[in-house]
């Protein structure tokens, strides 16, 4: 996790889809943030408190959060990309940005009460169901009243899911709790088994609902959204992503 630690590090160029990669095998950062990450970064300033980026890479949100006023804990589970993040930004937003290197939620404790949002973009759909759980149930627990959370992951909707689309019909049948569970992502995507963690969970809106209105949040927004700057093989009818915004009243 911090090898190179004194190693000067620079981020990867964008591949043809504008992708970053991340330097642990974790997927890809995106170019620009998404309709829930814009939404999570209009919100930023006017919070009940602090705002929180989980996975947040080199800084897709967070450096536009910084720019619109807003104060940020910055998390990554690779400290590498948050030394990244940090050498982007000017000393003005350097002293509104915190940087909390950790795995998220286990390895993560802040005080309760202590945020007015939090991002978590992209990072959950590497999480098993019980993960998912403790997740929503740390972001609860270190938000202020008024505080929301703003979560995007992939969803079952995906090209390179197709073979996996009858396991998932079949689970949704059987009313499994986590239908979503790709455990081979080697047969799920090939082409990338070699930059993903070993399993992938798509995740859908009954999920994402459930579980965060099982920890006490009432879900604000919840909608599948596209990714038209994904690469081809990944498209496929407009629900690639899913975003939710859900508050602690
Ligand atoms: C797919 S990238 C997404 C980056 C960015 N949030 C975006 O939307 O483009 C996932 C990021 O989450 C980080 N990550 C994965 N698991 C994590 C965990 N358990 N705790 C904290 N960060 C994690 C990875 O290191 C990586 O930087």
């Amino acid at each position: 996790m911090t090898e190179a630690k004194n190693v000067p590090i620079s981020m990867p160029a964008p591949d043809e889809n504008g992708l970053f990669r991340t330097l642990n095998s974790m997927g890809t950062m995106t170019l620009r943030p998404d309709i829930f990450s814009s939404a999570f970064i209009e919100f930023a300033p006017k919070a009940p408190g602090r705002c929180l980026d989980i996975g947040a890479a080199y800084g897709v949100s967070t450096i536009p959060a910084l720019a619109k006023g807003a104060h940020v804990v910055a998390n990554d589970i690779d400290e590498r990309h948050l030394q990244i993040l940090a050498s982007r930004i000017t000393a003005e937003h350097r002293a509104r940005l915190e940087l909390a290197p950790g795995n998220f939620p286990d390895e993560m404790a802040f005080q309760p009460g202590s945020f007015g949002a939090v991002l978590i973009c992209r990072v959950m759909h590497f999480f098993d169901g019980p993960r998912i759980n403790r997740a929503a149930a740390k972001v609860w627990e270190w938000l202020a009243p008024g505080g929301k959370v703003f979560v995007v992951a992939e969803t079952p909707f995906i090209g390179t899911a197709r073979a996996f689309f009858p396991t998932y019909e079949a689970r949704l049948k059987a009313d499994s709790q986590w239908p979503g569970v790709v455990e081979n992502v080697s047969a799920h995507d090939p082409k990338r088994a070699g930059s993903l963690p070993g399993l992938f969970h798509l995740l859908d809106d009954r999920v994402l609902s459930r579980v965060f209105a099982s920890a006490g949040f009432t879900i604000e927004r919840l909608e599948y959204f596209s990714r038209p700057d994904y690469p081809a093989d990944i498209r496929l009818d407009g629900r690639e992503s899913i975003g939710m915004i859900a508050v602690k009243k």
